[in-house]
């Protein structure tokens, strides 16, 4: 027998359950694996006579996480509680500081703290694993600074919030409104403590801020990302996007340019043919593209007690094998800072729009295109009744500020009823 692994785990909700079931479940093997014994020392969480439908009683309890993590009886402190600040970061902090090991889910912590806290443990001699904040049970971490070490890489791109998928997906095979979907999320207890984090694009948009910064080789920028949530999405607008060939993500890209840093997270309709197009319900999907490797496609459960907990383990088997990798990849003293580059690769339009029904409407805002230098590919207007026209028009490839104007300049045609909805359609 080889040497003992202890943990301290902090966070015993759904991920902290879903650990402790697996290092109960599979110790023989986990032992085989990695040569040693896996143990769990201490826990804590915010209750402790709460029944989590696992024995918990041959661990001690602390009800301060700090205390758990700077325990002498333990080796790795698993962060499993959530939020960027407060006890998270206090404790992992004071971990680092104590020269202990960390592996963590939290990505709302490591989108804003990742540089700090990346500097920090290597300072001290250790290492911070994070699999499980990524795409859930998806090993996109390991593949790309491990996997993908010998590649350039050009472009990160995914869907990586499993409620918006179900949202948007959910929403066009039963033909329901975004509210009413929203609604059935929350029952189903798909939406984070505050949804904002997941309908607002902030959870996906935490995500591809870790994945740029290990892909570029710069530090997290989360704050500089063009970041658009799902809410103003219409049951029309996926409809419409179906007529056409395409469904409606909530996608993330990141891409290095000359100029800097491109992050954007933001609905974008891409072929419903393409794999991202056929991605259903809950499930993430990460595109990772190399100058070497081309692309490749990672897809799985991106929530849930066993995807999460399964992420969390493999970080945790790595430890115990004696794998010390720099936490982004590279030693983060060397990590650049971000420039942040506004999105400007041309890209295909969707446009929705009313109009008032009146002659020479449609053709002011064919002319508003035409002098803003974009050209229509498609257009279609729907039956409608009353004085109020739906129009739906698809450009040529276009710049974003081209269009921007043009949109400003739509609204003083006297035409427009409701303002124009742009989705930008992504090559994938
Ligand atoms: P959760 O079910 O809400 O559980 C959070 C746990 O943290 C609870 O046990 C809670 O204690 C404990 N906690 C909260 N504040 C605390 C405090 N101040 N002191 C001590 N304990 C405290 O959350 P989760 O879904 O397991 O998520 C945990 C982490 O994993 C988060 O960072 C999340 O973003 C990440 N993650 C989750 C998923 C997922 O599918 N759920 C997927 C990927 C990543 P009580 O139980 O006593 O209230
Ligand atoms: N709220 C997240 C999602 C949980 O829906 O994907 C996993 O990070």
């Amino acid at each position: 027998m080889g040497q003992t692994i202890r943990l301290g785990i902090a966070g015993l909700g759904t991920v902290g359950v879903g650990v402790i079931k697996i290092i109960r479940r599979e110790a023989a093997m986990l032992t085989a694996r990695t040569g040693a014994q896996i143990t769990i020392s201490a826990i804590s969480a915010r209750t402790r006579d709460k029944d989590r439908g696992v024995p918990l009683k041959d661990y001690a309890w602390e009800d301060d996480p700090v205390a758990l993590a700077t325990r002498d009886d333990v080796d790795v402190f698993v962060e499993l509680m959530g939020g960027s600040d407060g006890p998270a970061k206090a404790a992992t902090e004071a971990a680092l500081n104590a020269g202990k090991d960390v592996v963590t889910a939290n990505k709302a912590m490591l989108a804003v703290h990742g540089q700090a806290l990346a500097e920090l443990a290597e300072s001290k001699g250790c290492v911070i694993r994070y699999e499980a904040a990524v795409a859930g049970g998806i090993p996109v971490i390991k593949s790309l600074i491990e996997g993908l070490a010998g590649n350039d890489i050009t472009r990160v791109m995914g869907v990586m919030n499993g409620t918006c998928n179900y949202i948007l997906t959910r929403m066009e095979s039963a033909g329901l409104p975004y509210e009413t979907v929203f609604e059935e999320a929350n029952q189903l207890g798909y939406l984070e403590a505050d949804p904002e984090l997941d309908v607002g694009g902030i959870d996906a948009g935490h995500k591809l801020a870790i994945l740029a910064s290990a892909a570029f080789g710069t530090q997290v920028a989360f704050d500089a990302m063009e970041l658009e949530g799902i809410g103003r999405l219409t049951i029309d607008d996926i409809r419409a996007a179906g007529d056409m060939g395409y469904r409606i993500k909530l996608l993330g890209v990141a891409r290095m340019t000359g100029r800097g840093l491109e992050q954007r997270m933001s609905p974008c309709l891409v072929p419903a043919t393409s794999p991202l197009g056929q991605l259903e319900g809950g499930t993430n999907m990460v595109v990772l593209e190399g100058n070497a490797v081309d692309q490749i496609v990672l897809r799985g459960p991106g929530a849930g007690e066993g995807p999460t907990a399964s992420a969390v383990m493999a970080d945790v088997c790595d430890i115990a094998r004696g794998l010390r990798l720099p936490v982004f990849g590279q030693p983060a003293n060397t990590l650049q800072a971000a420039t942040p580059a506004k999105s400007v690769t041309p890209a295909a339009y969707y446009l929705r729009m009313t109009l008032l029904d009146k002659p020479g409407a449609l053709a002011k805002i064919a002319t508003v295109l035409g002098e803003s230098g974009i050209s229509i590919n498609r257009m279609r207007q729907y039956d409608h009744d009353g004085e109020n026209a739906p129009v739906l028009i698809v450009t040529h490839s276009t710049a974003r500020d081209a269009l921007d104007r043009a949109l400003e300049a739509m609204e003083k045609t006297g035409v427009i009823v409701t303002a124009p909805v742009a989705i930008r359609i992504e090559e994938v």
